[in-house]
């Protein structure tokens, strides 16, 4: 099995960070199942945000599931269609997603409301993980404006998981959990 951590910060890897702690401990718990774990900074992956390309706010987006913007998203993409599973860590910023994580989704989204982008996305388990490390406000806010990002986009958001730095500790544990169940869940 394939899976695949997409982090809205730069800290992903090597134990650093807080958000790079809680993506590392459900990779953890996959791969102690064997699961081949990817992982995709966003921060590095030069995705800039949405032109809203006319007047109405649409571009060539309104009709086919492609992006005027010739950048790194079509390659976060590919790697996110062929995994089976998908793990989502966002840094919790003024009680919302991450820039990077922001214009990541939201230019996914507008391409995945065709019929033709479903393969891939559609169904996919993901788990969504929002961490909260400063004062601990708004990682249940985030938790659920990420999973309803997801939800939109097409993805089988099985799990949402708010950190928060007071409880990082434990909800590590608990992702390291989320992580051996996620690699016994049936793949789409
Ligand atoms: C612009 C900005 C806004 C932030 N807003 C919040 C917040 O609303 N609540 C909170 O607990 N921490 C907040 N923080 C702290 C981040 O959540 C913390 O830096 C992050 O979780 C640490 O993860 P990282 O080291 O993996 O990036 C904010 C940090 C930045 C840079």
């Amino acid at each position: 099995m394939q899976a695949i951590v997409i982090s809205g910060s730069r800290m992903l890897g090597g134990q650093s960070g807080q958000s790079g702690r809680a993506g590392e401990a459900l990779a953890a718990g996959l791969e102690s199942e064997h699961v081949d774990v990817g992982r995709i900074v966003l921060p590095e992956c030069h995705i800039e945000r949405c032109r809203q390309c006319n007047d109405d706010g649409w571009g060539i987006c309104r009709h086919k599931p492609e992006c005027i913007i010739q950048d790194g998203l079509a390659n976060v993409v590919e790697q996110l269609k062929a995994a089976e599973v998908a793990i989502f860590v966002t840094p919790v910023y003024y009680g919302d997603l991450s820039e990077s994580m922001k214009a990541f989704l939201d230019r996914l989204r507008r391409i995945c409301s065709f019929e033709e982008s479903r393969p891939g996305i559609d169904g996919k388990p993901t788990v969504g993980v929002a961490v909260a490390g400063g004062g601990g406000g708004g990682s249940v806010r985030c938790s659920m404006l990420l999973g309803q990002t997801l939800t939109q986009i097409g993805l089988d958001v099985v799990d949402l998981v708010p950190v928060r730095r007071q409880n990082l500790d434990v909800k590590c544990k608990q992702l390291r959990i989320v992580g051996r169940w996620l690699a016994g869940k049936p793949t789409s």
